[in-house]
């Protein structure tokens, strides 16, 4: 089965996992899905039309690293990768209906010819859960081009134009949905239409620790401390 996975990981670029919400995160997130948010914290737009908890998700409540922890993700995706990944940063975001999609198809790494290099080296993967409360309708969220992990051009018009016209092989992440993918590969996040709003938790692993940074420090002891010292 893991196997099975690992190939699928490797070949297309991304993964879907089963996982499942229980009481508390659910209420949780219905607070959230309606504005209601507590004490210091505060939903601050990033992007046009999409709003994220500040300082951090993470320092929110711990229900978001439970709901890792539960859903066994550290040990599949540590297999499914072959690597030890530390926890690099936590968002949850509300994208609301907007004209426009926030961001165009994308690698969050790149090193195009002419170009500044962009992003993490190595590339971190991803893992967006997009949950479905009793109002949300099922929706498109995310469209990957498929195997472009393993397909890169270093020239940034060709590379853009491979993930456009090569719609045979787009696949999407929609509501309910939970994916986890390498984000060397081309992919965009789709802004919601049938419904007015949409949440998704994007959690980043690196295989790199980063003792620089506090939050980050914390983060990771935590997650270790949790999932390998227990
Ligand atoms: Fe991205």
């Amino acid at each position: 089965m893991i196997e099975e996975q690992r190939k699928i990981f490797f070949k297309k670029g991304w993964l879907k996992l089963n996982t499942f919400v229980d009481k508390n995160f659910s209420s949780l997130l219905n607070d959230l899905e309606a504005n209601k948010i507590r004490g210091k914290f505060q939903l601050v737009s990033k992007y046009p039309g999409t709003f994220d908890i500040r300082p951090s998700a993470y320092e929110y409540s711990d229900l978001f690293l439970k709901w890792l922890l539960f859903n066994n993700i550290p040990e599949t995706i540590n297999q499914v990768t072959g690597k030890k990944l530390f926890l690099k940063h936590v968002q949850f975001r509300i994208s609301h209906k907007t004209k426009n999609n926030y961001l165009n198809w994308h690698r969050d790494t790149h090193f195009y010819n002419g170009m500044p290099e962009h992003g993490n080296i190595p590339p971190v993967y991803k893992l967006i859960f997009y949950p479905r409360s009793k109002d949300t309708h099922i929706e498109k969220c995310l469209s990957i081009s498929d195997s472009s992990n393993i397909q890169f051009s270093f020239n940034n018009k060709v590379d853009l134009i491979k993930a456009l016209l090569l719609r045979s092989r787009h696949s999407h992440a929609s509501t309910g949905d939970t994916i986890f993918f390498d984000t060397f590969t081309m992919h965009k996040p789709v802004r919601p239409n049938k419904n007015k709003k949409q949440m998704r938790i994007i959690y980043s692993f690196s295989e790199v620790a980063e003792p620089n940074s506090k939050f980050l420090e914390s983060l990771q002891t935590d997650f270790i401390k949790m999932f390998y010292e227990s």
